[in-house]
């Protein structure tokens, strides 16, 4: 949890609040906007182009600014929803984990605080952990939230 919120990391910057994502409102949201981030998951041109399937904000806006800027998605659950990412391209949490590592894959439009770390096996292991935890296997196997009969 400490890495997950350190500023080396910097995850709770996007994924922070009750749901893990600064997409979520409440009593307590300071700033009335909407947050979107490339999280520099491509960098197809050298330029930040995303596939032409699924380039986020920009399709919407028109604007170049907006390539590849998605909501930061809710990390509750996490372990149970791979594969990850708005077109599932990471298989598991800790492709997730190696992809932030190495700082994502650059390009003009990537989010600063997506600017890589080194991160040690005990780390690693620990901030899985941190995920993992996030994870209610209670409410996953309540009957009440499951198919009707
Ligand atoms: C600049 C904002 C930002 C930062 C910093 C950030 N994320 Fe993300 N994260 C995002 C966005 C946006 C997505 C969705 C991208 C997409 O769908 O292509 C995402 C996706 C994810 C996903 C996949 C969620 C899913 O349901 O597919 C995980 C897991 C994740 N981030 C964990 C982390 C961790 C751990 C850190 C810190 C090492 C971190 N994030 C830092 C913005 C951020």
């Amino acid at each position: 949890m400490s890495l997950f919120f350190s500023e080396q990391m910097e995850c709770f910057h996007c994924h922070g609040g009750y749901l893990m994502s600064d997409a979520a409102r409440s009593a307590t949201t300071v700033f009335d906007e909407l947050t979107f981030h490339n999280n520099g998951l491509y960098n197809l041109d050298g330029y930040g182009a995303y596939p032409e399937t699924d380039q986020g904000l920009i399709e919407q806006t028109g604007s170049a600014a907006d390539m590849g800027r998605f909501r930061a998605p809710s990390l509750r659950n996490i372990a149970v929803t791979g594969p990850y990412m708005h077109d599932g391209s990471l298989a598991t949490l800790d492709d997730v984990l190696s992809h932030y590592a190495k700082g994502g894959e650059g390009g003009p439009y990537q989010s600063l605080f997506v600017k890589g770390f080194e991160l040690g096996d005990d780390e690693r292991r620990q901030l899985l952990a941190f995920l993992e935890s996030l994870t209610d296997e209670g409410l996953l196997t309540d009957p009440r939230f499951g198919p009707p009969e």
